[in-house]
């Protein structure tokens, strides 16, 4: 008898781990935002009130499901230290806000990751992709409500089986909400005719139309860091620098080689998928919306910029880096964080991160150093 319990014992147990083991390699199926995004008319017609929450933005100013009623406002759910999808994400998400530069709409990206993306981690991240952003709220969310918020919104944010590349999986839609609080359309961020509809819908709810389109295009450095380029491309465990490779061998993903010149730039634009630079896990998004014209000011651009490009260095001031002590040009798009009214920069994010942390072990004995009496104001 005891050995028979023993054998249904065992049995039990190694159903459960079987079990165990298929739950953490099995894929998480399509989450329900994404059956809705492809199956969806995009009729604007209401789907679901988005859930209720209560989260502080890179500000530390504390975002509400009722302090965004009046807006419309467009959702998406990202990582700081993600190096797959939310680069690409995020690229998406700047171009549509550029794109709509002219509309009064939020663009709000809760964090799922929680543990690590405090404000002022969400800060250093929203100042690298779109420093003069003022529209947009990236939300340090909490362990403890996220995966209500996450299920309000129909998306999957999970930890990852352990050993991959990003630890945790995410959604990539966009959520489009109204001024009420509803949803009223779920689009797929990989889909370029989805994200175009997304732009138009946000026009039809707020009601403004689209602006004549621009004419003549901006000059090639203005192109490559309103486009993104610069934030993947100067970032070594993104993507792989462009500057100074005219004429040099590139190798792919499927061993063959092509020659760094006008056409592969282009074709990397237009058509990123067709050859795959070796040893990148995150995607590009493609360009092909661009006039014929600004690809050729951007191809030119990227060709003869030389590899380490000279700094005009009477207009760039250096300043030195409060945790390690380099030396950093404090440029417009250097990492940086505001404290107590100025603005420090750093080499890396690892420093950011450490300064925003705790701001005072770092800084230097003099002006910077907190007192009673600075904010004190008048009697
Ligand atoms: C979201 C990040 C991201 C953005 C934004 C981005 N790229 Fe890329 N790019 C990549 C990655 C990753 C690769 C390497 C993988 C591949 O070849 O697709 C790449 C590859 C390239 C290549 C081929 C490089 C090589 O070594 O073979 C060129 C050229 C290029 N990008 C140009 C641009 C230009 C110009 C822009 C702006 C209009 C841009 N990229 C914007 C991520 C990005």
């Amino acid at each position: 008898m005891a050995k028979w319990l023993t054998l249904v014992g065992i049995l039990a147990l190694m159903t459960l781990g079987f079990l165990a083991y298929v739950k953490l390699r099995t894929p998480p199926s399509l989450e329900r935002a994404e059956v809705l995004a492809h199956t969806e008319k995009k009729t604007l017609a209401p789907l679901f009130p988005a859930p209720a929450f209560a989260f502080p933005d890179q500000r530390g100013v504390t975002v509400t499901t009722p302090s965004l009623v009046g807006k419309v406002w467009v959702a998406n759910f990202i990582f700081t230290t993600c190096r797959t999808i939310c680069p690409l994400l995020t690229a998406k998400m700047v171009q549509l806000q550029r794109s709509l530069k002219d509309v009064d709409v939020r663009f709000v990206s809760f964090s799922v990751d929680p543990e690590h993306d405090t404000p002022p981690v969400l800060a250093a991240y929203a100042q690298k992709w779109a420093p003069d952003e003022r529209r947009w709220q990236l939300l340090s969310t909490d362990v403890k409500t996220l995966p209500t918020i996450a299920a309000g919104f129909h998306v999957t944010a999970e930890k990852n089986v352990p050993g991959e590349i990003d630890p945790i999986i995410h959604s990539s839609v966009f959520v489009l909400v109204d001024a009420s609080g509803m949803v009223r359309g779920v689009f797929d961020s990989e889909h370029r005719e989805d994200v175009k509809a997304l732009e138009r819908a946000v026009r039809t709810l707020v009601g403004t139309p689209a602006p004549p389109p621009e004419q003549g295009a901006p000059s090639g450095v203005e192109l490559y860091h309103s486009l993104s380029c610069a934030t993947c491309h100067e970032a070594p465990e993104l993507a792989p620098a462009l500057f100074g490779r005219a004429g040099s061998r590139v190798t792919f993903d499927n061993g063959l080689v092509a020659t760094f010149d006008a056409d592969y730039v282009k074709e990397s634009m237009l058509a990123p998928d067709a050859k795959r630079a070796k040893g990148y896990p995150l995607r590009m998004p493609a360009f092909d919306q661009l006039s014929g014209e600004a690809l050729l000011v951007l191809t030119k651009y990227v060709l003869e910029t030389p590899a380490e490009a000279p700094m005009p260095t009477a207009e760039v001031p250096v300043e030195v880096d409060p945790v390690c002590h380099m030396k950093v040009r404090a440029t417009a798009d250097a990492l940086a964080f505001e404290h107590q009214g100025h603005r420090f920069v750093f080499c890396s994010k690892h420093c950011l991160t450490r300064f925003a942390a705790t701001p005072g072990v770092f800084l230097p004995e003099g002006p910077f150093i907190p007192t009673p009496t600075q904010d004190a104001g008048s009697p």
